[in-house]
């Protein structure tokens, strides 16, 4: 049975499947299901769910289109019981280049406020598997923000950050202001939000905006290498861990720190808590069982 996979470099390549193993890929593949996305499993054992937005005429703009395909891919691969990590990324040239302006242009306050613009767009800081935003380019606007949604951050040397809204006579409407804010301090938020002016990779890995830089032909490999790390270990431990780290940004340090703990005691309750110290103790690798 053929089934096109799309890759990561935009190539339509035949795959050839055996019939048991397309109904577990069926959602990746294309068959016409996406326009604006292009998905596929990464990694040595497939287990890296890869999202890449592909909108190159636009700069990746995040038209509402883009925002349901990309919800629809988060879907799937929270399912996907054989998926650890997911990656998101884009272009060389662009991540994203914000929300898509030409679709906004003419929007009235009536329709933003009753139709809750914007509200579908945080989906990817609610699911529970983390999520890798792997920047090449342009992350400008909403682009930003949906890289800020994500877990870890890794930039490509050319990547370039920015909060352009003002611009444009609107301010950040998908976190920007508070993420940002968050990540970077007050004072480097508020001069990137009031002036619009980016930020490069070396400065956003200097500010904690990103964990890691790479050169540009490196990043996506490098953001795969890392979701294969995490999906090694256990995806009921890591997504418990993921809500902790989280917590961290909603609620005070006694109240995180007792959420903390409660965590820490579930894992308690877990398979792979116990297989976890058993291997170490053992001297061999853990294998962990998500239970
Ligand atoms: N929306 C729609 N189309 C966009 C776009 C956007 N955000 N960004 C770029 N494009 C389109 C351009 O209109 C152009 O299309 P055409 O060829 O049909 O004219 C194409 O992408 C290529 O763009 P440029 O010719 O402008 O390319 P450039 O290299 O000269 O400049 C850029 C690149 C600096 C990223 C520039 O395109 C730009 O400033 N884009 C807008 C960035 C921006 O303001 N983003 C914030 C949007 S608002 C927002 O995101 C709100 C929110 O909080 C959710």
């Amino acid at each position: 049975m053929a089934v096109f996979c799309r890759s990561a470099a935009s190539l339509v390549k035949p795959v050839f499947l055996l019939p048991s193993t397309f109904a577990a890929v069926r959602h990746y593949s294309s068959g016409g299901q996406f326009q604006y996305i292009l998905v596929d499993k990464k990694g040595d054992n497939n287990n890296v769910g890869f999202i890449q937005l592909n909108r190159p005429k636009a700069l990746n703009a995040l038209c509402d289109g883009l925002i349901i395909e990309v919800n629809k891919a988060l879907d799937s691969f929270e399912q996907d019981s054989g998926v650890g990590a997911i990656v998101i990324t884009g272009s060389e040239r662009a991540f994203a280049a914000g929300a898509d302006i030409k679709e906004m242009q003419n929007r009235t306050f009536q329709e933003c406020y009753g139709g809750s613009f914007l509200s579908h767009w945080n989906k990817i800081s609610t699911v529970k598997k983390p999520v890798i935003a792997a920047v090449n380019g342009f992350a400008l606007g909403g682009g930003c923000e949906l890289a800020m949604m994500c877990d870890i951050i890794y930039a490509g040397e050319k990547a370039q950050f920015g909060q352009p809204e003002i611009l444009l006579g609107t301010i950040p409407g998908a976190g920007g202001t508070q993420r940002l804010t968050r990540a970077v301090g007050k004072s480097l938020a508020m001069e990137m939000v009031l002036t619009g002016d980016r930020i490069s990779a070396q400065e956003a890995k200097q500010s904690g905006l990103v964990s890691k830089v790479f050169p540009v032909d490196q990043l996506v490999s490098e953001a795969i290498k890392c979701g294969e790390k995490i999906a090694s270990n256990s995806k009921l431990v890591a997504a418990m861990a993921k809500e902790a780290v989280n917590a961290a940004f909603e609620l005070t340090l006694a109240e995180g720190n007792r959420l903390e703990k409660r965590l820490f005691h579930s894992t308690f309750a877990t398979e792979d808590r116990k297989e976890g110290m058993t291997a170490f103790v053992e001297k061999r690798k853990a294998m962990f069982k998500d239970n």
